[in-house]
């Protein structure tokens, strides 16, 4: 009788909604169709170093799909970062590899972003059998279009942008809004164009705070009576202690005299229950790392492209970041609609004229 195969499943980095919906997708799709045992570790990779973790059973993960959050905790811990001398004489990899056996784990499902599939990457070469399922609100890990989390986040900062709108109106303001994102600029893309951001600030692209306020003042001088500057916290690096927020506003009324204020989402763009879209996307994920479990296909991490799921190998993505370039079609578009997103040189539309 072949050993029912059992796999470890462990969150780790920032949480996002779809976290549990993931799970779910692996735990159900690994009982129902496979029969095999599921455990959930605690706590990111720190589960796997004091050996925490629970039995997933199908009852245990009955109810979770909406659920906000992950039912198994998460953490930053990185398990490769070179030892503090506090630490024990094994080493964390090696405390991890341990573990692993002990717990009798076929497999470990690794969920989380670009530093989770590093440290994923590294475990499937110290022997480990590894799968990666990308997560992040960021939408920045290399080698898939989406990761789960974004759609969530994306609307739940357009909807704060909708809100913005009534409010900037009413007092014919400029509201400068600050977005998640990390070093990237998908968040601020995405709901800058869904929320008909004026201004859309991303790190990826060179911004010319200048170019910035003189669209501002033509925008005054035309009458459009209020703005809505839409800003990705990694925008500005110089901004040393501001918030990317508070730095582009200041600079804004600092060089127009217009009235400014500024918002940070901050959190809320992790809160709450994921969307119907990173419901189905972590399902997706979660089901199709158990059938690559199944035919003891390791050292992947699963991705979508062009709507179809391609297991890619983990050393392809590891330590890569996917980035927004000034020739993807979102930007090309919304230049050409004018929207403003602080280049030098004109936007797209003004070129011509
Ligand atoms: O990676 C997700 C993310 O929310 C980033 O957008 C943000 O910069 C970071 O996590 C915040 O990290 P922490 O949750 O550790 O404060």
């Amino acid at each position: 009788m072949a050993k029912t195969q059992r796999i470890g499943i462990l969150t780790a980095g920032g949480d996002c909604p779809g976290l549990n919906a993931a799970i779910r997708g692996v735990a159900k799709t690994a009982i129902m169709k496979y029969g095999m045992e599921v455990y959930g570790i605690s706590d990111g990779f720190l589960g796997l170093i004091n050996k925490e973790y629970i039995e997933l059973t199908e009852k245990r993960v009955s109810g979770i799909l909406t659920l906000g959050g992950t039912i198994l905790g998460t953490s930053r811990v990185k398990p490769f970062k070179k030892k503090s001398n506090g630490d024990s004489a094994i080493s964390k990899p090696e405390l991890i590899k341990e573990h692993y056996e002990q717990m009798g784990l076929d497999c470990l499902v690794c969920i989380g972003g670009n530093g989770t599939q590093k440290t994923a990457n590294r475990l499937s070469q110290e022997g480990l059998n590894v799968v990666g399922i990308p997560k992040t609100i960021d939408n920045d890990v290399y080698g898939t279009e989406v990761s789960f989390g974004f759609d969530s986040a994306v609307y739940i900062a357009t909807e704060a942008i909708d809100r913005l709108h009534s409010t900037a109106n009413s007092h014919k303001r400029i509201i400068v809004i600050e977005v998640m994102g990390h070093n990237a600029g998908w968040i601020a893309l995405y709901a800058g164009v869904a929320g008909g951001g004026d201004v859309i600030l991303i790190p990826e692209l060179d911004i010319n705070i200048d170019n910035v306020a003189k669209y501002l003042e033509e925008r005054a001088y035309k009458n459009k009576d209020y703005s809505i500057v839409v800003v990705a916290e990694g925008v500005a690096p110089e901004r040393k202690k501001k918030s990317a927020a508070q730095y582009i506003a200041k600079m804004i009324s600092s060089r127009t005299g217009l009235d400014t204020r500024q918002t940070v989402l901050g959190y809320t763009q992790r809160g709450g229950t994921p969307s119907p879209m990173d419901r189905i996307l972590a399902t997706r994920y979660g089901s199709a790392t158990v059938d690559l479990i199944a035919n003891n296909d390791y050292g992947k991490m699963v991705t979508l492209r062009n709507d179809t799921i391609v297991p890619v190998p983990l050393d392809e993505i590891a330590g890569k970041l996917k980035i927004v370039t000034e020739d993807h079609p979102l930007v090309k578009k919304a230049k050409a609609m004018g929207t403003c997103f602080g280049c030098n040189g004109m936007p797209e539309d003004k070129k011509d004229s």
